[in-house]
């Protein structure tokens, strides 16, 4: 019950400071007056959640919060927690002022979740132990901590759990300027030399979203390793995403599966999300999660009642 993001391959490229994370002005500002409130009233810090599309930094402002406060941090994954006594375990396990990262907290099981419940509100575990008439409940005292929960799906979380956060923040996309900023980062701490347009050629097919931006650059580092002299030019930059298959809207082969499967087996749409994800052979909470809320930003796909549509400058993206 490590470290669970599975994406987090990039642990050298995530800022740790308030100084060095770009971007998300106006979450940092709030979070900064909750701390050092907190802070000054000699306080733990209320439970905070983040919740938006993956790969925005959810789980790096956890951590820069858990290194900023000087706590320690414990990283679980909600479908992680598959019994009570997982999360019994987590919680009697945490130590006075710690922070407890839960990642993906939509997923945590019902039953589970009422654990948390009284543990966020009182710092207190009610346990029942025992079935029927010889049940028997026990009160367990837990030591104060901040609950930080992340979620790409707000919607699916209860409202009883929603209600014990004191602040919930949505992180959006960055702007294509912040992205440049984190990537000309992210190539200096990579002790990578490359030039202002290929910053700008990277960032510009990012999905506006950090992590794809350091995944992309650190593929386009390897083909300036392999196939030049190290140095990441505006050429190399532009041969590699071909290569990648990456087009100038940052759109991969599987978000163009989707627009050109909504234009050719639904007519357009509006399709059902079951039926794209099974023409597109797509988890669902994939389409949900990681295509659709770039489509939408893009503008190439429309959420109706009836479902999912492609819009005129899909077909045009397409060149249909
Ligand atoms: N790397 C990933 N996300 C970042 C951010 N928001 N700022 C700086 N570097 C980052």
């Amino acid at each position: 019950m490590e470290n669970v993001n599975p994406y987090s391959d990039d642990s050298e490229l995530r800022p740790t400071t308030w100084n060095s994370y770009i971007g998300q002005e106006k979450i940092k500002d709030n979070l900064k007056i909750i701390l050092s409130a907190a802070q000054k009233r000699n306080e733990i810090p209320d439970h905070l959640l983040f919740y938006g599309p993956p790969g925005l930094g959810k789980t790096t402002l956890a951590s820069l919060i858990a290194n900023e406060t000087e706590r320690k941090i414990k990283m679980i994954a909600g479908p992680i927690i598959e019994k009570s006594g997982d999360i019994v375990a987590v919680l009697t396990n945490l130590n006075p002022g710690d922070i407890l990262f839960i990642d993906e907290i939509h997923r945590i099981n019902h039953m589970i979740e009422e654990y948390l419940y009284s543990a966020m509100e009182d710092f207190k575990l009610n346990l029942i132990l025992g079935k029927g008439p010889m049940a028997k409940t026990i009160d367990l005292k837990l030591p104060p901590f901040t609950l930080i929960g992340a979620t790409t799906r707000l919607d699916l979380l209860t409202s009883p759990l929603r209600a014990r956060f004191g602040a919930i923040f949505q992180l959006d996309f960055y702007t294509e300027k912040e992205i440049e900023e984190i990537v000309k980062r992210s190539a200096s701490i990579l002790k990578t030399k490359i030039g202002d347009k290929a910053v700008h050629e990277i960032a510009k097919r990012s999905r506006f979203t950090p992590r794809t931006a350091n995944k992309l650059l650190k593929r386009v580092r390897d083909f300036a390793e392999v196939k030049g002299d190290g140095i990441i030019t505006h050429q190399i930059t532009q041969k590699s995403l071909t290569f990648l298959e990456i087009d100038e809207l940052g759109l991969s082969k599987e978000d163009r599966k989707i627009i050109s499967t909504i234009i050719n087996n639904f007519k357009g749409g509006p399709v059902g999300l079951q039926a794209l994800a099974s023409a597109t052979n797509e988890e669902e909470r994939a389409i949900l999660d990681i295509y659709e809320p770039y489509l939408m930003q893009l503008g190439l796909i429309e959420r109706t009642p009836k479902g999912r549509k492609v819009t005129k400058k899909a077909y045009a993206h397409l060149n249909l």
